[in-house]
Order: C-alpha cells, then sequence, then structure tokens
C-alpha cells in the first residue's frame, strides 16, 4: 500500500492506473472499525484498484461540535486498511485539502434533502460532506465510489450531488455493519461509557420494532413516531429526530407507501447516535 499525503502525487499514481484498470474509491474520516473495512472488501471486489482517504474534514462539524477530539489513529489505520489490500491511502493535510480561509472556499449544496433530518439538527454539516467528497472526487478521479447505508441521508446527499452535477462517479452503498447486540458500528462509539454502552443498542431495538409495525401494514406514521421516541427516551437516550420518509426522497410518506426507511438519531452522554431501516411492503 502507498500512502500519498500530496495531490500532485496522488493524480499522478492514480491516472497510470486508471489507463489499465477501473479504481474504486472510499472516502473516512478514519478512526477505523469494521464497517469502514467491509467498504473496502467491497470496493475491493469491484474495482482493479482501491484508493481510500483519510480526512477529519473541518467544514463538516459545526461550532460545538467534536472536530478538535475526534479521534484520529493514522498508523493503526494505515495497518488495518494494509491487511484489506488496499492500494493507496491519501491523508491529506487541512492545508492541502483547503488552501483558503473556509469563508472563501467555493461550497457545494444540495437543496431540500440537505436540510433534513441530521441537517436540521446541524446547520452546514451536509454542505461540508458534499464540498469535500465533491473535491476527493475531483483529486481521485474514481470510477465508482462507496458509502455505507449506515450514514443513509448522507449518501443520498452524495447520489443527488453526483447525479445534479453530472460526475463521472459511480455511486455505491453498503449495508451497515453492526455489533452482536446490533449497534451500528461508529468511531463515535468510543465516546460511550460503559453503562451508555450497554444502553446504546436500545436505538436499533426500536427502530427494528417500528419498521416491523409498517411490515405489518401501519399507516399511522406520527403515532408509530411518537411512540418510537418515547421509547428512546424511556431507556435513557435523548431523542433529536425518529423519523419514517419515503426511501427515495426522505420526503413524508403518504399512506401505503411502498418503499419506507425509518430514521433516527438520539443523543447519548457525549456521543450523538444515528441508525436506520429500510422497510420495502
Ligand atoms: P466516516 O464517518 O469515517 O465514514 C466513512 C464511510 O464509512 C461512510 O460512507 C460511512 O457511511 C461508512 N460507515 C460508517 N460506519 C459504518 C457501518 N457501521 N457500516 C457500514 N458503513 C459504515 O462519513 C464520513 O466519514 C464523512 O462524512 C465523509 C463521507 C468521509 C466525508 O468527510
Amino acid at each position: 500500500m502507498i500512502t500519498i499525503h500530496d495531490l500532485n502525487a496522488l493524480r499522478a499514481q492514480v491516472e497510470s492506473w486508471r489507463r489499465g484498470g477501473n479504481v474504486a474509491f472510499v472516502p473516512t474520516m478514519g478512526s477505523l472499525h469494521a464497517g469502514h473495512l467491509s467498504l473496502v472488501r467491497a470496493a475491493r471486489l469491484l474495482a482493479d484498484r482501491v484508493v481510500v482517504s483519510i480526512f477529519v474534514n473541518p467544514m463538516q462539524f459545526g461550532a460545538g461540535e467534536d472536530f478538535a477530539s475526534y479521534p484520529r489513529t493514522l498508523e493503526r489505520d494505515a495497518k488495518m486498511l494494509e491487511g484489506e489490500g488496499t492500494d493507496l491511502l491519501f491523508a491529506p493535510s487541512v492545508e492541502t485539502m483547503y488552501p483558503k480561509p473556509q469563508d472563501q472556499q467555493t461550497r457545494v449544496e444540495v437543496p431540500v434533502l440537505s436540510d433534513l433530518l441530521c441537517g436540521a439538527s446541524r446547520p452546514g454539516h451536509f454542505v461540508g460532506v458534499a464540498t469535500v467528497v465533491c473535491k476527493l472526487f475531483n483529486m481521485v478521479q474514481p470510477d465508482l465510489a462507496l458509502f455505507g447505508k449506515k450514514d443513509f441521508q448522507q449518501l443520498m446527499v452524495i447520489r443527488r450531488m453526483a447525479d445534479d452535477l453530472a460526475m463521472p462517479v459511480r455511486v455505491m452503498g453498503v449495508d451497515t455493519m453492526r455489533e452482536p447486540d446490533g449497534l451500528a458500528m461508529s468511531s463515535r462509539n468510543a465516546y460511550l461509557g460503559e453503562q451508555e454502552r450497554a444502553i446504546a443498542p436500545v436505538l436499533y431495538r426500536v427502530l427494528s420494532g417500528l419498521a416491523h409495525k409498517l411490515r405489518e401494514g401501519s399507516d399511522d406514521y406520527a403515532g408509530l413516531q411518537a411512540q418510537a421516541a418515547r421509547e428512546l427516551d424511556e431507556n435513557g437516550l435523548r431523542t433529536d429526530y425518529v423519523a419514517i420518509r419515503r426511501a427515495a426522497d426522505l420526503l413524508e410518506p403518504d399512506a401505503g407507501e411502498a418503499q419506507l426507511v425509518v430514521l433516527a438519531a438520539a443523543y447519548l452522554g457525549k456521543a450523538r447516535l444515528i441508525d436506520n431501516i429500510e422497510v420495502a411492503r
């Protein structure tokens, strides 16, 4: 595995690979776990070369969020990526990604989708995500890029961006990797204390119950959402939102909608946990 920090070296390497085959790209913020590695493994199966980036993107963190304390474990991450057969690790500095002050940086905004759900609680977050992923796509120039369904709204924002701006990259979603007790793997699970970690699987359990009721045909979306939020709060989480949405665009579904996704965010100690389940009925 080659590790590259510099843009020119990255371009030269990927250009030579693209002449002989296709290149898959997995963008990450590091602090890698088995969920990230499942994206790398899927990429390995789909492409001749696999590029992974590690960059903790300041633009997608709000004031008072965990940019400074976000875990940074580059050496360990590099070993894990090498073990999965990654060809190239791109780990740029903040200066390489953002040579100009943030208020002078061109931004990519995906309207509507970016303002819902997590976007409502984290203003500016998805502009930061879309902007950095757009830059990374232009730097790496991959044929395909892989994102986790764990961050379902993020995956949709990226898909929409690539589509609206005619980016020549295929965006693919990969299923969520979970701990044995159901908790979705996340770098932020490291923020959970022992007691909080014991409570955390409630999020997936409550969403699974809700998904089950939808599959059985219930259309009382408001009632189901309220009940699920109550269950989360009663179990020691602090609900940000529980939402039943149309899978196609994350807007509110009509009764009888066949393709749904149930999404939730809840605070637990220092962590903000998110999860979702797709429901086809
Ligand atoms: P990060 O949180 O490091 O996640 C990198 C990728 O791993 C994302 O596509 C995310 O959805 C996926 N992922 C995380 N946990 C997962 C799990 N349990 N199962 C499957 N996939 C999982 O998401 C970001 O970084 C950033 O916003 C980024 C896209 C890199 C832009 O900065």
